[in-house]
């Protein structure tokens, strides 16, 4: 393996040391780097569905090197998060990404018992927000009852986990119905899939489409596409099902079918030239999920994409200063929403640019499982 991609995750590590110490002194949960400080969430206080990739980033800061400072970040932020299981309210599907990144995270290294309940805890509320009519309901606005979104794929990684942990089959069990909802209501003849589907909540009948974080209705929103990808992977990791790597095999060949010649990703596959709009975010994620596909799907071309991927994120989109808290530049939230921040510095693109490395330094934990 190059030492380009070893020699980064050092880099990253000795930045992140500095950053994981500001974090701490400015109390929050860091959402986006912005002036040489952190910028907690703008949304829904520590609730908010990006939470648990700050610690995840510690964790495996953690796993590659064994130092405390890591471990104490990551502990900070998961006591924050454990005091929103109580709080409820604001907590929607996303609880897969909260808690098996920070509590999950940190039994699997550690087997701390009370981080083991608390994920139980939140994969009980993920299991207690399905329809039995056929899909987990992702959000909580009164018109949103029958509102399923595709980055829920990857929050199923939680439930599939509780079964093991517990012998009990009811997680799995939902997280499949789910995965087959989502595969037959989703994903689309091309290959690429739908950001949020509307279904009729006391039939299960599709109603609707909507474009969500993508540019339009009927396009491809590219970290839409990445979860996908990503979640079908782990699907068929945690299944065995060859529907899911089916699945998981259509919508990489269409993702790395539209990888920029730069190994940047557009916002979404079917904007418009101009504005010029990137999401290095929907690429980390992709480069993450095509390195597991590529072992399970015995692609590797699938890891040459990875590589391209990654490769172009540390060519163009890395800031090592320290006028930058976070490191990855160029992350987009949302086509339409400026508010959620435009070719920035997002924490959650962070985290998988250093998965992916981790994967190729050979010291990823594996969190999603
Ligand atoms: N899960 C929401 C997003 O990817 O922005």
């Amino acid at each position: 393996m190059p030492q380009r991609y070893e020699d980064a995750f050092a880099r990253a590590a000795d930045k992140f040391r500095r950053s994981a110490a500001a974090a701490a002194a400015e109390g929050v949960i860091p959402y986006r780097s912005e002036g040489g400080r952190w910028i907690a969430s703008p949304f829904d206080g520590n609730s908010w569905w990006t939470g648990g990739f700050w610690p995840a980033l510690m964790w495996q800061f953690y796993a590659a090197t064994r130092e405390e400072a890591f471990l104490a970040e990551a502990r900070r932020v998961e006591a924050l998060l454990a005091a929103e299981l109580r709080r409820f309210t604001d907590l929607n599907h996303d609880v897969g990404f909260m808690y098996l990144l920070s509590s999950g995270a940190d039994y699997k290294l550690t087997g701390d018992a009370q981080a083991r309940v608390d994920a139980l805890h939140a994969a009980s509320l993920l299991m207690g927000r399905y329809n039995p009519v056929g899909f987990i309901r992702a959000w909580n606005a009164p018109q949103q009852r029958g509102f399923a979104i595709i980055d829920c794929m990857m929050n199923l990684s939680l439930l599939f986990w509780a079964s093991r942990q517990t012998d009990d089959p009811r997680f799995a069990k939902v997280a499949t119905a789910h995965a087959d909802t989502t595969l037959r209501a989703f994903v689309r003849p091309d290959g690429s899939v739908c950001h949020i589907v509307e279904f009729d909540p006391e039939t299960g009948e599709r109603v609707r489409e909507h474009a969500g974080q993508g540019y339009a209705l009927g396009s491809s929103w590219s970290r839409g596409q990445a979860w996908g990808l990503y979640g079908f992977t782990l699907a068929h990791m945690n299944t065995g099902l060859a529907r899911y790597l089916d699945a998981a095999t259509r919508i990489a060949d269409r993702f790395v079918s539209r990888i920029r010649a730069d190994g940047l990703t557009d916002c979404d596959f079917d904007q418009p030239e101009t504005p010029e709009r990137i999401d290095n975010i929907a690429g980390a994620v992709a480069a993450c999920g095509l390195m597991e596909l590529s072992k399970l799907a015995n692609r590797p071309d699938y890891r040459d994409a990875a590589l391209r991927l990654v490769d172009g994120l540390l060519d163009l989109c890395c800031d090592w200063t320290d006028a930058s808290r976070g490191l990855l530049t160029r992350c987009t939230a949302s086509y339409h929403d400026d508010a959620a921040g435009v070719h920035t510095n997002i924490t959650y693109g962070d985290y998988f640019l250093i998965e992916a490395l981790a994967k190729l330094c050979g010291s990823d934990p594996m969190l999603w499982r």
